[in-house]
């Protein structure tokens, strides 16, 4: 088994933080998102993966290869040409062995064995209110799947593709995502996935679902914040300080230094934070920020960012200096 990876995107829904780090490499309940989806797999028995770079990539294979001991195939797509296009980058990394492609900014809670256990394709979906946004799939009577649509304009159906496919037959996935890009075929100008998936179950392939209960997106500032809250309901309380008072859940870094403060609930506190005379909940502090004298609630800070002062909602990026 081979997991794919695409993580080229830009991530503009996240800026600033992703002016200075690509979005893969943000940090939620205490590590970046990249590192809660290999540690993912990696608990599941895959030990080799490829990961689609582009946007700032050297970075993220910096991170890889400096915290990872597994097989890694890094391998740019030059441009953000759409999902299909990515996986069909990574295509000269495929071999005979069953794929599990995996969206670099979506952390799943789901057991991977079972949807890997599967004898034919098979796709995560959630029922969604409005899928308008995402590809869906439309089922036949025995459950196997009849059609994949891309954002679909009419209501068809409202089961989400939420971005997690195990693929059984890598060789028919790379001569269909070859013919999309061959014909030039795109749907809102980007080489869907989804289309690809389509060409296949015309060509014979069988699909099934498989039910994504744990869908946890990461690319968005309030998403990013809701992912941070999931992850932290399952930690334990780890750290007590004199200085402090905690609000469990949260997570502290070993090297984090906390004065005369009231840490959470909901708070990730990164590596080399300074936090004095300041109450953080439902927040993201990252490596190296320090926060004076302040009240933060629902925010993102950057990495060596500084903030001084009263306020109650931030987002602000890598080194910024915010003083009130
Ligand atoms: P998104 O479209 O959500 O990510 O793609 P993005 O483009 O980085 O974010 P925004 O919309 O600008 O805020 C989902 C995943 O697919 C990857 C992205 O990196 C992300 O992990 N992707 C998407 C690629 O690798 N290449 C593409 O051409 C498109």
């Amino acid at each position: 088994m081979r997991a794919i990876i695409p993580v080229a995107g830009v991530g503009t829904r996240l800026r600033p933080h992703t002016y200075a780090l690509p979005k893969v490499l943000l940090n939620v309940a205490g590590k970046p998102i990249l590192g809660h989806i290999l540690d993912a797999i990696i608990a599941q028995g895959i030990h080799k993966a490829t990961i689609v770079t582009g946007y700032m990539g050297k970075l993220v294979e910096d991170y890889v290869k400096t915290r990872y001991d597994i097989e890694v195939d890094f391998v740019p797509q030059k441009s953000s040409l759409g999902l299909g296009h990515a996986i069909w980058v990574a295509k000269e990394t495929f071999g005979d062995e069953p794929l599990l492609i995996i969206l670099g900014d979506t952390i799943f809670d789901v057991n991977l064995k079972l949807m890997t256990e599967s004898n034919s394709s098979t796709i995560g979906v959630k029922q969604v209110e409005d899928p308008r946004r995402f590809g869906v799939v439309i089922k036949n009577e025995d459950g196997t799947i009849k059609e994949l649509i891309e954002k679909p304009e009419q209501f068809i159906s409202d089961l989400a593709i939420v971005g997690l496919y195990f693929i059984n037959n890598p060789h028919l996935l790379k001569e269909c995502l070859t013919e999309l890009i061959d014909n030039n075929i795109r749907t809102r100008d980007e080489y869907q996935l989804t289309d690809a998936l389509q060409l296949m179950l015309k060509k014979g392939e069988k699909f099934t679902t498989f039910p994504v209960e744990g869908w946890y997106d990461c690319g968005k500032p309030e998403t990013l914040l809701a992912t941070n809250r999931y992850l932290l309901d399952s930690f334990p309380l780890v750290h007590s300080d004199e200085n402090a008072v905690i609000i469990p859940p949260v997570y502290i870094a070993p090297t984090a230094v906390i004065k005369s403060s009231v840490i959470g609930p909901y708070a990730t506190v990164a590596d080399g934070v300074v936090v004095q005379d300041s109450v953080i909940r439902n927040s993201i502090i990252s490596d190296d920020a320090t926060v004076t004298s302040s009240l933060l609630e629902d925010s993102i800070i950057g990495n060596e960012a500084i903030v001084r002062g009263h306020f109650d909602k931030l987002n602000v990026g890598n080194s910024s200096e915010i003083d009130y």
